[in-house]
């Protein structure tokens, strides 16, 4: 049950790195000046926009749900019964979901997470993804727990 801390500053903008926590993945998102502006385009297709149902910390109740806006990070988890959703970018997440580059899509039944892990409406995910408790220590690196 250890904290983990991880060095983001070899994340490329775009990029997703996966690192385990307390026995689960967890994935950390640098997300770049546009994957940030899509998520103001497609709220009135999410379940929770405001994330009203508290799958995250606090800190991270906002459109964002993050502590600084570039960095998601997230409990890589469907909140329906637990496959690992996949990660779909640079206009890959238009086939799921029309007008939306960037996503993570889960195969096993169907569920759709926008760029901040809200689930869109009309899948069985219930809930919006989990974030995880974090802290930055400095610039370049935080620590999980
Ligand atoms: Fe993800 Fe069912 S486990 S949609």
């Amino acid at each position: 049950g250890a904290d983990v801390e991880v060095d983001i500053s070899g994340i490329e903008p775009g990029q997703l790195v996966r690192v385990m926590w307390r026995s689960k993945p967890v994935w950390i998102v640098r997300r770049t000046p546009e994957i940030l502006e899509e998520l103001s385009t497609h709220e009135d297709k999410l379940k929770d926009p405001n994330s009203e149902a508290e799958q995250q910390p606090t800190f991270a109740q906002n459109r964002f749900r993050s502590m600084k806006e570039e960095y998601l990070i997230l409990v890589g988890i469907c909140t329906h019964l637990g496959c690992s959703p996949q990660h779909l970018k640079d206009g890959a997440f238009e086939e799921v979901v029309e007008g939306v580059p960037d996503g993570f899509f889960c195969p096993c039944h169907g569920s759709k997470f926008d760029m901040a892990g809200r689930v869109f409406q009309n899948v069985p995910a219930p809930l919006n993804l989990v974030v995880p408790p974090y802290q930055f220590v400095d610039d370049t690196n935080i620590i999980l727990g």
